[in-house]
């Protein structure tokens, strides 16, 4: 079978798509790369606002025509948060879907789409307790690797939880048994991802002992052919001292971290249910400077909350032109079923939404250009991962994205990058 997926939403979501193309591999089928070609379209999708989730709806519209009018044996499965979220739902509105495979079940794949050809398959209920076996899923450069999976923190705005379900952390044993595959096969990078990286809490295999993030950076940072470790998101209120000197301690670990503020208002931080105020984040982005210099902060924001007050708004700009994040993911509130913030009016008008978003792109660009032209003239070690036209592109341990004019160099090799081209 020739089978085509598409990925919307997170890094999570990118890591669980790799693995089901290994799982697909694995099963003797095909990997195509246009939808045109195959015989089944797997979409891994995504909830956490209602554009994500409208992307998907335009492009199964798109897909069902094509089925009833030119394949009518293409079998259409629809996978993930938002698989999750409606269930049933889907394969009632859409009479062309075969498929729909909510997070828990994403491992049965093959054997769904299978079983897809004679019946319409609705898989959303757990079957695992913990994870599956560890799959050696992604090949490259750099890969991703899920630690954990779910979220206990229910954000009063955000939908994981209710999509993910709550947190379960892998054994670090299997972890580096992934990691050290990864490496045999040309891998210098990995990323752990976990929606809450930083509550990860594993238990070994062999003890029983409970391993934290450092504890895992620690064990992770003596794999022989490693180079660097990143790891995301981290939450505020989950963010150690332990945790910053692991990073600082670790040379294999890089010196970045992701941490979401979301708001600089500490009304709207209880409002959203965030666990810290406005000045534990100034003190928490302090200690972190304060240990390691050189540390890239990166940030999302979410504009447009309910009850929002210009005054609020103006609290988020001064707390970003104060930390001065190297790049800051933006976002307009969008309000979200389940949700506790649902509840609430979602009262600031999108002409105000969109006034604010550009407000804080526009500084933002601006302390991001700044930062890049300190870095004019430096040497910096750039890991490189693909072609981009007639340039290669990498990144640095503060994963900036630098371009590299050079007609040599191939991916994975280090090299010294005297300019910043992105600038
Ligand atoms: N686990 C991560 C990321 C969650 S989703 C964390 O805790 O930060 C990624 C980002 O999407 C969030 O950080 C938030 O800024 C944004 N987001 C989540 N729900 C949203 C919503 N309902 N409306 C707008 N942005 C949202
Ligand atoms: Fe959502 Fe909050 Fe969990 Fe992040 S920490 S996934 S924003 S509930
Ligand atoms: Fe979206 Fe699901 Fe990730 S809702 S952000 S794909 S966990």
């Amino acid at each position: 079978m020739k089978v085509y997926i598409e990925t919307y939403g997170c890094q999570m979501n990118q890591y669980d798509s790799s693995v089901i193309s290994f799982l697909v591999k694995e099963k003797g089928w095909e990997l195509v790369e246009e939808w045109s070609e195959a015989e089944a379209i797997l979409v891994n999708t995504c909830s956490v606002r209602a554009h994500a989730e409208h992307r998907v709806l335009s492009r199964l519209g798109v897909w069902g025509k094509y089925k009833r009018e030119k394949n009518p044996s293409l079998l259409l499965g629809v996978m993930g948060c938002m698989a999750q979220k409606e269930g049933k739902a889907l394969l009632e509105r859409f009479a062309f879907l075969d498929l729909v495979v909510g997070t828990h079940r994403l491992w049965d794949l093959p054997a769904l789409l299978e079983r897809a050809k004679k019946e319409r398959i609705l898989a959303t209920e757990s079957t695992y307790q913990n994870f599956p076996l560890p799959k050696i899923a992604a090949g490259g450069v750099s890969a991703f690797i899920s630690i954990m999976r779910g979220c206990n923190n229910f954000c009063s705005y955000c939908i994981v939880p209710y999509v993910r379900g709550r947190e379960r952390s892998r054994p670090p044993e299997d972890i580096l048994e992934e990691v050290k595959g990864l490496v045999k096969r040309g891998v210098k990078e990995i990323t752990l991802l976990g929606q809450n990286v930083n509550s990860y809490r594993g238990v070994s295999l062999k003890n029983s002992i409970t391993y934290d993030l450092p504890d895992l950076l620690k064990e992770l940072n003596e794999v022989e052919g490693l180079y660097r470790i990143k790891f995301a998101t981290s939450h505020p209120k989950d963010l150690s001292a332990k945790l910053i000197r692991a990073v600082k301690d670790c040379q294999k670990v890089c010196e970045y971290l992701h941490v979401p503020v979301q708001s600089g208002s500490n009304r709207i931080l209880a409002l959203m249910n965030r666990g810290y105020t406005r000045e534990d984040y100034l003190n928490l982005a302090k200690n972190i400077r304060r240990e390691i210099p050189e540390a890239s902060i990166t940030t999302d924001i979410i504009v447009g909350f309910p009850t929002e007050k210009e005054e609020d708004f103006l609290l988020t700009k001064e707390l970003m032109e104060e930390i001065r994040f190297d790049t800051a993911y933006i976002f307009k509130y969008s309000p979200r079923p389940h949700t506790a913030a649902a509840k609430l009016p979602d009262d600031v008008p999108r002409e105000e939404k969109e006034k604010r978003l550009g407000e804080l792109l526009a500084l933002q660009k601006r302390i991001s250009q700044e930062k890049g032209e300190k870095l004019l003239g430096k040497e910096l070690e750039v890991l490189i991962e693909r072609k981009e036209r007639d340039k290669w592109l990498g990144k640095t341990r503060t994963h900036r994205t630098v371009l590299v004019e050079s007609k040599e160099k191939k991916p994975g090799g280090k090299d010294i990058a005297g300019k910043n081209l992105r600038k």
